[in-house]
């Protein structure tokens, strides 16, 4: 499994966003509710940036292009017109600095 550092934990404070590149795709790590989560930062439905997306304190993000919602935890989409989920990747916080595991 590769681990991917993203940033000091003080740098992502809650209802913010950063985007990394990855082998897999650029993946979106969002602070929601004070959770820390990444998915997939390419939207299911067409070509939008999940990081630019609108995160609300609740768990989910809406893509900035047609407002689909998505499930941080689950990448499901909760609305339409996206019908497919986002992938999900689990993120670590260590002495201070957030990583993203990659399968
Ligand atoms: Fe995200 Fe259409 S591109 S809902």
């Amino acid at each position: 499994m590769a681990r991917i550092h993203v940033c000091s934990e003080s740098d992502l404070p809650d209802g913010e966003a950063i985007k990394i590149d990855s082998p897999l795709s650029p993946i979106a790590v969002i602070r929601s509710g004070g959770d820390l989560y990444a998915v997939t930062d390419r939207c299911s439905h067409g070509n939008a940036s999940m990081s630019e997306g609108y995160i609300e304190d609740d768990g989910t993000v809406e893509c900035p292009l047609h407002a689909a919602r998505f499930c941080l935890k689950t990448g499901a989409a909760l609305c339409q017109p996206a019908t497919d989920p986002l992938s999900t990747y689990p993120v670590v916080v260590e002495e201070g600095a957030i990583y993203v595991e990659l399968p």
